[in-house]
């Protein structure tokens, strides 16, 4: 049965600012994932703090704001079979340490802040990830 399904992802400034964009495209699109719409903006700290809500009592939730917000970012609507777990699976673990070869983030992370990457965990969350962006 098929499942074609939407999901959110951003390529964080680590990643804008070393020109890897079309890079990290290439990954997507290589994997049947089509790109729906997208565009480059840059967020306020406030607007970061919006968006990472759901980690709002970790200790690493400040420093994660501040990151999102420090530069330009690229977010765009994925799309294709399965797209939330498929687009997690490109990107690899969070932590490019962890990640395995060929993923996003172990080809082109800097660590578990800067990992060039962040993908809708679930439907809901992507629903609601993309709602917050291209509403
Ligand atoms: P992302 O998928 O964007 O979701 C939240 C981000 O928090 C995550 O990627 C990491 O970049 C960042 N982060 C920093 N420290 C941690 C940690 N200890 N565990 C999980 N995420 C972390």
């Amino acid at each position: 049965m098929s499942s074609i399904e939407q999901t959110l992802s951003i390529i964080k400034p680590d990643a804008v600012e070393r020109k890897l964009t079309e890079k990290i495209k290439e990954k997507f699109l290589e994997n049947k994932l089509t790109i729906k719409n997208q565009k480059k903006i840059q967020i306020s700290k406030e607007e970061a703090a919006e968006f990472y809500k759901v980690h709002q009592t970790k200790p690493f939730y400040d420093r994660l704001c501040s990151y999102l917000s420090s530069g330009p970012i690229v977010v765009m609507i994925l799309e294709g079979e399965k797209a939330i777990t498929l687009n997690r699976k490109i990107m690899g673990a969070t932590d490019p340490k962890k990640a395995d070869d060929g993923t996003i983030r172990k080809e082109f992370g800097i660590s578990i802040d800067k990992n060039s990457v962040h993908g809708s965990d679930s439907t809901g969350n992507a629903k609601k990830e993309i709602e917050f962006f291209f509403k």
